[in-house]
């Protein structure tokens, strides 16, 4: 697989693999050692590039990365995040203080099994704390080698240009896909100015844009997608299958899969963007990278966006709370 740059210089396959769903919010959960063998298979695939976080298990994804890759850790970019704190192993709100900041790494750092992470994000801005000064908490990690690159997740424009200011970001992470365009409005072109590269989460669409769920889809207990109006309220879900239609459209025409479309159309925004599709089986990862052999001329990238404008989505991407949590 090909590389792209993040930022100045951190290099990945063009395509990372989200690892949240192995153990938060797609149930069911693989057992660990079947984890562990796709993780390592992925990297076989040619992904070099991994996405998970503290809070996802909470800590048992970062466990599972550190099980698969302590034999190889110089060979894999490993991103994870901070900026939730926790009562009794479960997250209860937002925490960027510094104290926590410090805690969080050193709690990541043992559950990966490594000395360094290759890219720290904050997961959430958290309005109780400037962006200086985590800026400058991420300056000093760097400094000591605890970290390599920093980044945010979610955030608003300006947040990314003070924080850019005191401590250079490498990444920033936020939803994008053919379901939720509001990056292309809101903070694009202040990472193309500032040279930050782009990580898109959810570039399926948490799964809808694959086509694979149906109106009337029933989801399993725990699932996330119960909380988000998109997925659970049937009237939605049926008013937006025009989206699944074109992107099925798209697919046969470019004799490819929509999963492949819908990742493949994310990366030709930019070569500063790097999807990071998540998924736990093997045959849908090969199926995802797929989408580095999917190339739209300009004519074609400028008629999906005429239609795409055209497509009215309807319903929240998140529900109340976490909608909250997000950087405006
Ligand atoms: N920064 C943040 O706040 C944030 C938020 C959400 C996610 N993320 C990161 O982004 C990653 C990806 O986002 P996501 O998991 O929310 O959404 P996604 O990648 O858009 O979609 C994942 C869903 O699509 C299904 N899927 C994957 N490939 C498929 C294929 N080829 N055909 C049919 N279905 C397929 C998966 O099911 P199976 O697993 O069963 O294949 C899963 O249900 C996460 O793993 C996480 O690392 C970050």
């Amino acid at each position: 697989m090909k590389n792209r740059v993040l930022g100045n210089s951190l290099e990945v396959s063009e395509i990372g693999l989200g690892c949240m769903g192995l153990s938060m919010s797609f149930p069911p959960f693989p057992p660990d050692e079947v984890s562990i063998k796709f993780l390592r298979d992925a990297y076989d695939q040619g992904v070099t590039f991994f996405d998970t976080a503290e809070i996802y298990g909470p800590y048992k994804n970062e466990i599972l990365l550190g099980k698969a890759f302590k034999d190889m850790r110089s060979k894999v970019i490993i991103a994870t995040k901070f900026g939730f704190k926790y009562e009794n192993g479960q997250s209860v709100g937002l925490d960027s203080s510094r104290e926590n900041i410090l805690n969080a790494l050193e709690g990541s750092l043992k559950r990966l099994q490594t000395s360094y992470i290759d890219l720290y994000y904050q997961h959430r801005v958290d309005p109780n704390v400037p962006i200086e000064e985590v800026a400058q908490v991420m300056k000093e990690l760097i400094e000591q080698g605890k970290i390599k690159h920093w980044g945010l997740s979610e955030a608003s424009a300006s947040t990314i240009r003070r924080a850019h200011k005191i401590c250079p970001v490498t990444a920033v992470q936020s939803e994008y896909s053919m379901f939720w365009r509001e990056p292309e409005t809101k903070i694009l072109d202040t990472l193309k100015e500032l040279k930050i590269g782009f990580v898109p989460f959810s570039p399926l669409g948490k799964g809808f844009l694959t086509g694979t769920v149906k109106p009337g889809a029933i989801f399993g207990e725990g699932d996330f997608r119960n909380t988000i109006p998109r997925f659970n309220n049937p009237e939605y879900l049926e008013a937006n299958m025009k989206l699944v239609d074109f992107v099925n459209n798209l697919a046969i025409k470019k004799s490819t899969t929509p999963a492949a479309i819908a990742i493949s159309w994310v990366m030709a925004q930019g070569d500063f963007i790097v999807p990071i599709p998540g998924t736990k089986s093997l045959d849908r990862l090969k199926q995802n990278l797929g989408a580095s052999e999917v190339k739209f001329t300009q004519e074609e990238l400028k008629a999906i966006k005429i239609e795409l404008d055209k497509i009215k989505i309807i319903g929240q991407r998140y529900s109340e709370v976490n909608e909250k949590q997000i950087d405006k």
